[in-house]
């Protein structure tokens, strides 16, 4: 038997003029995009910006359904919209907000499993890292590497090691 450990790293900023100011405005965008979310059903609304590599910025919001499971979150709508639309330029970052009647949230939202195993493929598809910014009022937070945010991922790597 031996143990193995996976550690993760991140940083965290009280307020967004500690950012670069590329990050800023993709925290800015994705905040914005909170105001595009169909959420009649959580009353959570979510909003994702993602940077491609030529600067472009894609949103994306949560959009529900009265079939529940037949909603998408915002980082997957912004994820598939930027994959679809500009097919071979590399996202780079994506930052994340979320709204309730309160207004933005005060703590950071962290993107959904699925969402994370979506981060994760667009990194190993493109081979380029995707910086993950959490925006929360009180606190952002940066992740490096998406796939950090997913450790003993499954990946086509597994796939391909279990032949039938
Ligand atoms: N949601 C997102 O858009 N992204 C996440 O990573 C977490 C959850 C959405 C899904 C649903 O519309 C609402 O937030 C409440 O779960």
């Amino acid at each position: 038997m031996k143990s193995e450990n996976i550690s993760l790293t991140w940083s965290e900023y009280e307020s967004s003029d500690e950012l670069l100011p590329e990050d800023r405005e993709l925290i800015i965008a994705a905040r914005e995009a909170t105001e595009n979310s169909y959420a009649p059903y959580s009353g959570f609304h979510v909003g994702a910006a993602v940077r491609l590599e030529n600067g472009v910025i894609v949103r994306g919001a949560n959009i529900e359904n009265a079939a529940f499971p037949s909603g998408i979150c915002a980082e997957r709508t912004a994820l598939s919209n930027s994959a679809s639309n500009y097919p071979g330029i590399s996202p780079e970052a994506i930052a994340i907000a979320a709204r309730t009647s309160d207004g933005l949230t005060k703590e950071p939202i962290p993107p959904c499993g699925n969402c994370r195993q979506v981060i994760a493929e667009e990194e190993f598809r493109n081979g380029k890292n995707i910086k993950v910014i959490l925006s929360g009022n009180s606190k952002i937070i940066i992740i490096d590497k998406g796939s950090d945010l997913l450790p003993l991922q499954f990946n086509r790597n597994n796939l391909s090691s279990n032949p039938l």
